[in-house]
């Protein structure tokens, strides 16, 4: 077991863990932060996207070592204070989820995406989350979820 020091949603948190041990696993397992799902856990499906240093990535192929001494953004970290931040109010406005299970990950990449691009066109939401599979198809509703996210972002200055 090895000490680390990761700062996840802008808070320091100390964990102690087998190298090996994937960050999905340590971010739901030892800081009980359930919204990364694991779907696969191996890099197929998207649904424990998080971001790294603003950048979407798969947490279930990050080794948590990896994570220490960058900053982890996990859907429950795009919160506006108690209400919902702007990606995720415009998942809701927009039905963008059936089953919900992908969805958290959805929002991190369109997340991602938005903070690279602020105003991307329908093809680039489509590349931005093409890591992302719905199992359901809910895809036509998430792409209108984007790009409703990226208005809502500009209107509220910035990042969730
Ligand atoms: S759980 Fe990580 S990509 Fe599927
Ligand atoms: S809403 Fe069910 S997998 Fe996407």
């Amino acid at each position: 077991m090895i000490p680390l020091t990761l700062r996840v949603n802008g808070r320091e948190r100390r964990v102690l863990v087998e190298p090996r041990q994937s960050l999905l696993r340590v971010l739901r397992d030892e800081l009980g932060l359930t919204g990364a799902k694991e779907g696969c856990h191996r890099g197929e499906c998207g649904s424990c996207t998080v971001l790294m240093d603003g950048v979407p990535l798969y947490a279930c192929m990050t080794l948590a070592p990896e994570a220490e001494g960058r900053e982890i953004t996990t859907v429950e970290g795009l919160l506006d204070g108690e209400a919902l931040g702007p990606v995720q109010d415009a998942f809701a406005e927009h039905d963008a989820f059936q089953c919900g299970f992908c969805t958290s990950g959805q929002i991190v990449a369109v997340e991602g995406l938005l903070r690279a691009n602020p105003q991307p066109s329908l093809e680039e939401i489509r590349t931005g989350v093409s890591g992302n599979l719905c199992r359901c198809g809910a895809y036509p509703n998430i792409f209108r979820a984007a790009g409703r996210a990226a208005e809502l972002r500009a209107g509220r200055g910035g990042d969730s």
